[in-house]
C-alpha cells in the first residue's frame, strides 16, 4: 500500500509521506516552458498528454508519494458551460451563470466536455514513476466553487456587495453542484484516483452562523459519497477558525490544515490523520529556516498519522532547490 493510504487507513504514524499543493506549477521551469506555448490555460488541461506529463513533472525532480492531477476547480462551472478564462495577474474570470440552463444540463454533455481531464488520470495512473505512490484526484468544495460563479472572479479581487443576500439562488446552485461534483468524483475514480482531496479555499469568508448550510452539510454529502466509494477524502476547509468542529460534523478521513492553524493545539484536538500546515512563505526564506520550520511540524506530529504538505499551495517564486530540501528533510527524518 502507498505510504499516504499506509497514514489515512491504517493510521501509521512512524512514516512521513510527502507531497505539496500545487506541486505541478509555475515554479518549475519545465512547467513555464509549456505554458508558454500553450497561452489558454482551460485547453491546456483538456489536453490529456500535456497535462499528464505536467502532472508527473515534479515527481521526476523530487521523491514526492504523491502525484496531483494538474487540472483545477473551475473545470467544473467550464463543464457547466459557464464561461472560464485565465487572466494574467488577475487570476480567473468567469462569465455569467445561466441557471437555467445549467438546471436543464445532462450528465453525459459535461462529461463529454471535461472528459480529457478523466483520460490524464488514467494515462498519470498507469505511469511507471507513480508504483508505490499515489493519483490524488480533487474537486473544490460546492462553497468555493459558488464563490466563483456567482463572484465571478477571485474574492481576492473584490467580493460582490450582495453576495450572502440572495439565500435561494445559493442553495438552488448548492443543489446542481452537488449533482456534478458526485459525477466528476466517481470517474476520476473510475480512472485510477486513489484519494480525493475536496478543496473549501475560501470556507473562510463564512461566519460560524452560515457554515452548516453552505459548508458542512454540502460538503458532508460529498464525504458520504465518496466514502461509499471506498475511497479515502481529505478536506482542506481553508481559513476556517474551529477545525475540530468541522471535523467532528463533516468527518472526512484526513483534514488538511492551512498555515494559520497552531500545530499544537490541533495535535490534541483531533485524533484523524492531519496533513500539511507549514507556511508556503517560508520556502522563500533560507534552508536553514526551512529545515528549523519542517523539523518543527513533524515533532509536533511524531505520534500523529500525518502527512507532510503546506498550508496552501507552493509560491510561483520559490526556488526549486528550496523544495527539493524540502522534500529531502521530511524523508530524512
Ligand atoms: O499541482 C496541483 O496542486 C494541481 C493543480 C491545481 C491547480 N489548481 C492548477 C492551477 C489545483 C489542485 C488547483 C486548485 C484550485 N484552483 C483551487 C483550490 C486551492 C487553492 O489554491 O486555494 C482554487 C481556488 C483554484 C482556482 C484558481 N486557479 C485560481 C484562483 C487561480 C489563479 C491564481 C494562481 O495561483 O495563479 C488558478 C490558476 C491555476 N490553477 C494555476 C495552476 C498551476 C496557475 C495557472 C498559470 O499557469 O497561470
Amino acid at each position: 500500500m502507498s505510504l499516504i493510504r499506509e497514514v489515512i487507513i491504517n493510521k501509521k504514524n512512524n512514516i512521513n509521506p510527502v507531497w505539496i499543493m500545487r506541486q505541478a506549477g509555475r515554479y518549475l521551469p519545465e512547467f513555464r516552458e509549456i505554458r508558454k506555448n500553450n497561452p489558454d490555460f482551460i485547453k491546456l488541461c483538456l489536453n490529456e498528454k500535456l497535462s499528464s506529463e505536467i502532472t508527473l513533472q515534479p515527481l521526476k525532480r523530487f521523491d514526492l508519494d504523491a502525484a496531483i492531477i494538474f487540472s483545477d476547480i473551475l473545470m467544473l462551472p467550464y463543464g457547466l458551460n459557464q464561461k472560464v478564462e485565465f487572466k494574467k495577474n488577475l487570476g480567473p474570470i468567469l462569465g455569467d451563470l445561466n441557471l437555467d440552463e445549467v438546471s436543464k444540463l445532462d450528465e453525459i454533455d459535461f462529461v463529454k466536455k471535461i472528459y480529457p481531464v478523466y483520460k490524464a488520470i488514467n494515462l498519470v495512473s498507469k505511469n511507471k514513476l507513480i508504483k508505490n505512490k499515489t493519483t490524488i484526484g480533487f474537486v473544490g468544495a460546492p462553497w468555493t466553487l459558488l464563490v466563483y460563479m456567482i463572484n465571478k472572479q477571485s474574492p481576492k479581487l473584490k467580493l460582490k456587495d450582495n453576495f450572502f443576500k440572495d439565500d435561494f439562488l445559493i442553495n438552488r446552485i448548492l443543489i446542481i453542484l452537488e449533482k456534478f461534483l458526485k459525477v466528476h468524483i466517481k470517474n476520476q475514480i473510475d480512472n485510477g484516483a486513489e484519494i480525493i482531496q475536496i478543496f473549501d479555499s475560501w470556507a473562510g469568508l463564512l461566519n460560524e452562523k452560515d457554515l452548516p448550510n453552505f459548508v458542512f452539510i454540502p460538503t458532508l454529502n460529498l464525504v458520504e459519497y465518496i466514502k461509499s466509494l471506498k475511497i479515502p477524502v481529505i478536506c482542506f476547509p481553508k481559513g476556517i477558525k474551529n477545525y475540530k468542529n468541522y471535523c467532528e460534523i463533516v468527518k472526512p478521513d484526513a483534514i488538511c490544515i492551512d498555515y494559520e492553524v497552531d500545530p499544537i493545539k490541533i495535535s490534541k484536538e483531533i485524533k484523524i490523520p492531519i496533513q500539511g500546515g507549514l507556511d508556503p512563505k517560508i520556502l522563500l526564506t533560507d534552508k536553514n529556516n526551512l529545515k528549523k520550520n519542517i523539523i518543527k511540524y513533524l515533532d509536533i506530529f511524531k505520534d500523529h498519522p500525518y502527512i507532510f504538505n503546506l498550508g496552501h499551495g507552493i509560491l510561483p517564486d520559490t526556488d526549486p532547490n528550496m523544495m527539493d530540501y524540502l522534500v529531502k528533510t521530511v524523508k530524512d527524518y
